[in-house]
């Protein structure tokens, strides 16, 4: 396999070591081999390569892991997002919306939604995705969400029980024993995780519980949805079963921050949710400073937040939430993959998957300092370059 080089890179962020905090090289170089990063310094240190590639004094980042997207929808929500920029409040009830479209839409209808996200999703760096269910809700809709999730990426999560569908409003019950039974055996071949909407409105903490574990005896690894709207015993649950992420957290108590850091269980922040749904920022500092891992992913859904940009959450991150540059781009990335329990992306030393974003921009905090500017020149999945050109 032909080596290629590149070279007169300003800043290029390693993470390296899984130290658990960003580090970076300037006016490095890298080695792609094989689909992986074979070697990173100092430019002037670089051993020769099969091809050069110069990128003219500009940033290489990993490429960015959403650890948390729900990109198997049809419809969209529009009119919902405009009234509550006019004053109506954000509930769990909105998702029947996108649940009933999702029905009646055709398996090409929503493979091609799903593309075209998947697409937009990688021409702005992201290179490692997580996608969920849950806007089918029955055995036929939540399994071919499952399996069209499954055509676009490996980390593929059963969301069954996102919310109780309208014909089950009489027997909750009832459906949480089709979620945690033939609806599970019919997703678990397709789906790495098992995630549950603990919330008011949604799964109270003993049927997310129960989901959970039977997801985990099925071979399912476990993440949630967590104090999203509202203080609750979400967290509480997810630490208790283990789970590798706990998403949303931006109602947390004292209590629910110790269970984060005694677990080691990651936070993964969705600022898009509260930029559309106009809840306060989640508290990232208060999180970050008391030690907690955390991830910043997009939620990209066409109800609480429908952007598709890893670059856009950074700059809310950064500027809304007081996370420094640094801490955003670490979040975005090396976050990400331990919130997926991904060793292999979101870093770029010897080993790691080549999977790099190429900015258009001297260095990494120019994804905060120009928010809404298309900086991302290039992506390389797997070595490969995939949108854009050095
Ligand atoms: O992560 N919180 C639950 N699920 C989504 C919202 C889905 C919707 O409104 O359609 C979320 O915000
Ligand atoms: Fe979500």
């Amino acid at each position: 396999m032909p080596a290629t080089l590149l070279t007169r890179i300003a800043e290029l962020v390693t993470n390296e070591g899984d130290l658990g905090f960003f580090t970076a090289i300037e006016d490095a170089a890298l080695i792609i081999e094989d689909g992986r990063v074979a070697w990173t310094g100092a430019a002037a240190q670089a051993p020769a390569a099969d091809a050069v590639v110069d990128v003219a004094g500009r940033a290489v980042l990993p490429g960015f892991v959403d650890s948390h997207a729900h990109l198997v929808f049809g419809g969209e929500r529009s009119a919902e997002f405009a009234a509550r920029m006019a004053g109506r409040s954000y509930a769990a009830g909105g998702i029947l919306t996108t649940v009933q479209a999702t029905r009646t839409a055709s398996d090409a209808e929503l493979r091609g939604n799903l593309r075209r996200l998947a697409d937009e999703l990688r021409s702005q760096g992201t290179t490692t995705f997580e996608c969920k269910s849950g806007y089918g809700l029955t055995l036929h809709d939540e399994e071919r969400s499952v399996a069209l999730a499954a055509e676009v990426t490996s980390e593929v999560t059963y969301l069954g029980a996102h919310v109780v569908p309208p014909e089950y409003a009489a027997d909750v019950a009832g459906y949480v024993d089709l979620v945690r039974g033939p609806i599970l055996s019919a997703c678990a071949p397709y789906a790495r995780w098992i995630d549950v909407f603990c919330e008011t409105g949604a799964f109270g903490p003993d049927e997310a519980k129960a989901i959970l574990t039977a997801g985990q005896a099925a071979g399912l690894s476990a993440r949630m949805h967590a104090n999203q709207l509202g203080a609750g015993p979400g967290v509480q649950v997810a630490a208790q079963v283990g789970a590798a992420s706990v998403d949303h957290c931006t109602y947390l108590t004292r209590s629910d921050v110790d269970a984060i850091t005694s677990t080691g269980m990651v936070a993964t922040l969705l600022p898009g949710a509260e930029f559309s749904t106009r809840h306060p920022y989640p508290d990232a500092r208060r999180l970050i400073d008391s030690g907690a891992t955390v991830a910043l992913a997009t939620d990209c859904n066409p109800g609480s937040s429908f952007t598709s940009s890893m670059p856009f959450c950074i700059a809310l991150a950064v500027r809304e939430m007081r996370m420094t540059t640094e801490e955003a781009i670490w979040s975005a990335t090396a976050g990400g993959a331990r919130a997926l329990r991904r060793p292999d992306v979101g870093r770029l030393s010897a080993g790691a998957r080549a999977d790099l974003v190429l900015l258009d921009a001297p260095s990494h905090a120019y994804l905060a300092y120009r928010p809404g500017v298309p900086l991302v020149a290039a992506v390389w999945k797997d070595g490969v370059l995939v949108h854009g050109a050095p």
